[in-house]
């Protein structure tokens, strides 16, 4: 279903975000009839690129990031005719009336931040008084999102003398995967799985995000920022928010809000013997993480394990364990919700312990299997083997998997829908933070350093201990 006509302004148009997901992204869903007609894509940044030489540069990030089979049969000339490009100085008077001069009246107009958070308040401060922007436009922001509790509410505070929050769009690139928003179809959409939702019947749940890349080119930022800001205050916070919410009443924006922002708040502080930060070492083969940063003595973690409860009737008394790093053995990200043991076994302690295992698959194969316990096959007796209900979401949906949009995708069409269910609230980005700052300050009171961790590993061993010292284990990063 095509969106309303719009106009779209991309501050930081030539950068790497816009190149490799914001304009791929629009391409695709111009590919997919999404776009209409007549609506513009306009990239601001402070380089003389004009219309012909940004196009270029979009042409050229189609084709390296996009889908390729439309770049040649001419519908990526007819999307380059949508593209525009205005020179602008975000922190002075250049360029503003004319981008003004481009913008039409009565169409949606959506401003994208793509650039350095520093950067926001001057931007949303000149869309108002140089008229660019109404009480209907909307503004896109990007993680991160400040770097502690302060700084985030200083930001909210900035965007909140410019813009009403029905009009801020806080990206977290995680609660546009298809898999994400699937899980609440799966909690919210079955009666099957919700009556079992709770620590009567769930034992602990696992949040894994593995990835497989190093820091590389992103040294500078990352090495101030570290696994527990860049993706544990976010991208897990909000997959927390997802598997232990309450179902809100509607699948509208504050009703979902609202019910993530409980979460956060009645998570318990974190005992520090309760965390493991760790940091890619050396190996003959490969640099370490402090090749990749400026600081040869750097202690920022790559990798972060940490056992969390949440403090409500729903919940009290499972853990939730949670763990990121780069660098790890595999690209994994899954959920899994780990069932207590059944109360009583008939055949015998002979047959073993066994147990449901609810995983969630993010990536790669998204989908979901649940293992459930049958008799192994064969004369042997009674014997019993846990087995996978396996589904695999491209195999499920066929040739309608190859449509699903990638998450910058869908969430660029939901800012034009005004659909803000998928983005974060102001109050629930502090509340992360609010949580988050004092595991960090934690660790730099204590001078903590970061366990190293062989890359291409699983991680430092204790984090398996961890896990081990409650009587559990991690599932395998493969
Ligand atoms: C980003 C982080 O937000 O998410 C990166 O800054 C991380 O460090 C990335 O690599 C992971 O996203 P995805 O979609 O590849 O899992």
């Amino acid at each position: 279903i095509p969106v309303e006509n719009f106009d779209l302004v991309i501050f930081g148009a030539t950068g790497d975000l816009a190149r490799r997901k914001i304009l791929p992204g629009l391409f695709r869903r111009y590919c997919a009839g999404q776009i209409p007609e007549g609506s513009q894509i306009i990239g601001a940044a402070r380089s003389d690129e004009g219309d012909e030489g940004f196009r270029k540069t979009v042409a050229e990030a189609i084709r390296e990031f996009g889908s390729g089979s439309h770049c040649e049969d001419g519908t990526l000339d007819q999307f380059l005719e949508c593209i525009h490009y205005e020179r602008v100085d975000a922190m002075g008077e250049a360029g503003w009336q004319e981008l003004k001069g481009r913008l039409r009246d009565n169409v949606i107009k959506a401003f994208y931040f793509s650039v350095a958070p520093s950067l926001f308040g001057a931007l949303a401060e000149r869309l108002r008084s140089f008229g660019l922007a109404d009480d209907d436009s909307r503004v896109v922001v990007e993680k991160p999102f400040g770097h502690n509790l302060e700084t985030a509410r200083a930001l909210n505070q900035t965007l909140a003398q410019h813009f009403d929050e029905h009009q801020i769009y806080r990206i977290d690139h995680y609660l546009g995967k298809e898999t994400v928003q699937n899980l609440m179809a799966v909690r919210f959409g079955n009666m099957l799985f919700e009556p079992l939702w709770n620590a009567q019947y769930v034992d602990h749940i696992q949040i894994t995000v593995a990835e497989t890349v190093d820091v590389g080119g992103r040294g500078g930022y990352y090495d101030k920022s570290g696994a527990m800001r860049d993706m544990v205050q976010n991208h897990l916070m909000q997959l927390l928010c997802l598997i232990a919410m309450e179902p809100p009443a509607r699948f509208e924006p504050d009703a979902v809000r609202d019910e993530k922002l409980k979460v956060i708040r009645a998570l318990d502080p974190v005992d520090y013997h309760h965390i493991v930060r760790g940091q890619y070492g050396a190996d003959e083969n490969q640099p370490g993480y402090r090749a990749h940063v400026e600081d040869p003595r750097s202690r920022t973690e790559s990798f972060v394990a940490l056992k969390c409860h949440i403090s409500n009737w729903r919940w009290a008394g499972t853990p939730f364990y949670l763990r990121t790093g780069k660098k790890l053995k595999a690209r994994t990200s899954e959920i899994a919700v780990v069932f207590k043991d059944a109360p009583h076994s008939i055949f015998g302690t002979d047959a073993g312990q066994h147990r449901n295992v609810l995983v969630i698959r993010l990536q790669p194969n998204e989908g979901m299997t649940l293992d459930v316990t049958i008799k192994e096959p064969g004369p042997g007796g009674m014997r019993l083997l846990d087995v996978p209900l396996d589904m695999s979401f491209a195999e499920a949906l066929g040739a309608e998997a190859d449509e699903v949009p990638d998450a910058y995708e869908r969430l660029i069409m939901d800012v034009i829908r005004g659909n803000q269910t998928l983005f974060m609230r102001g109050d629930e980005v502090e509340a992360a933070w609010a949580w988050t700052d004092p595991i960090i300050e934690g660790w730099q009171n204590r001078g903590e350093v970061p366990k190293p961790y062989e890359p291409g590993s699983s991680g430092p061993e204790d984090a398996l201990m961890l896990m081990h010292r409650d009587g559990r284990k991690w599932r395998e990063i493969k």
